[in-house]
């Protein structure tokens, strides 16, 4: 194995945990029309082929910028900020500067504290914040975590609620320094995030506020001892979602059915499949599937539907259809052979009438002589 490969395992470990925690977030903030911004940060020691220090920040699931201290510059996908006299490129490298250093001397700190004198050490930090669909501020969460292992710290912050969690590498907070903290939080970092994130949403709200509508589809796939019955949307952006399968119009129980997780397709839209397992008993029973979906850039529900035994019955009717071709073909030839013997038929009076004629003509002729 190559160096790189293994750093990259070696750091993609690291790295899970944290993606997970990232996940985890951006699922319970899917849906109404809140927003949130996240900033993820990640520092490493030790011989990569990566940059020692990365940042990139999310609004929703779309990354709006990356920041990495090789290149020391703010890389937004917004054009009109991508100017570097522009004050949020300005404010942006600052800010990720600092970060960049305090994260630095917690790496030292840490590896001296741990006796760590070699190999790849990572440190992440991901904060962030959430705002209500009416742009009312909601949360702001801090978590850092070093190697993904020590859970560094914790704090989080929704209004109501004020959390903080030293991990196992600080010492706790006693009450004063915890009260200077939510004075801190509510009044600076909150309304501070929640400004940036509305300056982020104005400049891309064509992507992160776009509806794209799913498309939708019924597919049925045999497997053994029957038929995989499966509803498929994909296409759609926001990833919010209502799929549901009906059995003659009633919702199919979620634990008869198998999938239902959201997955990104890769081109910044999402698909959902829902499977259902039919017996091949069941098959020859008529019943109607359906699959339906609501999203918000539908106004009315998304449909199609498939009947089940109805192979059944297209089978009889095409073997009715073909006695029936047969009787066709088999009275065709009947009429055509009965048309034959009626030609013979009167094809031999015809002679006989000659015949009757010609010798009533003789006959005539001869009186006529
Ligand atoms: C670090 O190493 C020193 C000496 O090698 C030892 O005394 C100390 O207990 C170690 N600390 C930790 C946290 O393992
Ligand atoms: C804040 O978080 C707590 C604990 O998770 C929850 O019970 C409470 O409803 C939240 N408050 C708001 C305003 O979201
Ligand atoms: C199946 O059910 C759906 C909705 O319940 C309905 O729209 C559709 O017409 C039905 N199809 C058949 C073939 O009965
Ligand atoms: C999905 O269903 C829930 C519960 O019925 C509803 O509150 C939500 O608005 C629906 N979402 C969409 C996108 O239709």
């Amino acid at each position: 194995m190559s160096n790189t490969s293994c750093y990259t395992i070696k750091i993609m470990d690291k790295l899970s945990v944290f993606l997970f925690v990232l996940s985890f977030y951006t699922i319970v903030n899917a849906g109404s029309g809140s927003h949130s911004l996240w900033v993820l940060a990640t520092y490493i020691t030790g011989e990569t082929p990566f940059p020692e220090f990365t940042v990139v920040v999310m609004l929703d699931d779309v990354q709006v910028a990356y920041y990495d201290s090789n290149n020391k510059q703010t890389v937004y996908r917004g054009q009109h900020i991508n100017n570097k006299e522009d004050e949020e490129a300005k404010d942006g490298a600052y800010v990720f500067g600092t970060m960049y250093h305090h994260m630095k001397e917690r790496s030292l700190h840490l590896k001296h504290h741990l006796n760590l004198t070699e190999g790849v050490q990572v440190q992440q930090r991901m904060s962030g914040c959430e705002m209500l669909d009416n742009g009312e501020p909601a949360l702001i969460m801090q978590k850092a975590n070093f190697n993904g292992i020590f859970a560094d710290f914790a704090i989080y912050y929704n209004i109501t609620h004020f959390t903080y969690d030293a991990g196992k590498l600080l010492i706790g907070w006693d009450g004063m320094m915890q009260a200077y903290k939510i004075t801190v939080y509510e009044n600076v970092y909150l309304p501070m995030c929640i400004r940036t994130l509305k300056t982020f949403l104005k400049i891309d709200k064509n992507v992160v506020m776009r509806k794209v509508p799913p498309r939708l589809r019924l597919i049925k796939k045999e497997v053994s001892g029957g038929l995989q019955v499966s509803c498929l949307a994909f296409g759609f952006y926001p990833r919010h979602i209502n799929l549901t399968m009906l059995r003659d119009g009633q919702p199919v129980a979620e634990q008869e059915l198998t999938g239902g997780e959201v997955l990104p397709s890769g081109d910044g839209t999402y698909q959902l499949r829902k499977s259902l397992e039919v017996s091949t008993e069941e098959l020859k029973k008529r019943h109607n599937y359906t699959c339906t979906a609501s999203h918000l850039s539908l106004d009315n529900k998304l449909d199609v539907s498939w009947e089940s035994g109805a192979e059944r019955v297209h089978l009889s009717t095409l073997s009715a259809l073909l006695v029936m071709v047969l009787i066709v073909i088999l009275l065709g030839i009947f009429i055509c052979i009965k048309r034959r013997w009626r030609c013979i038929a009167s094809q031999s009076k015809l002679a006989n009438f000659d015949a009757n004629v010609s010798e009533e003509m003789n006959l005539s002729s001869d009186s006529e002589n």
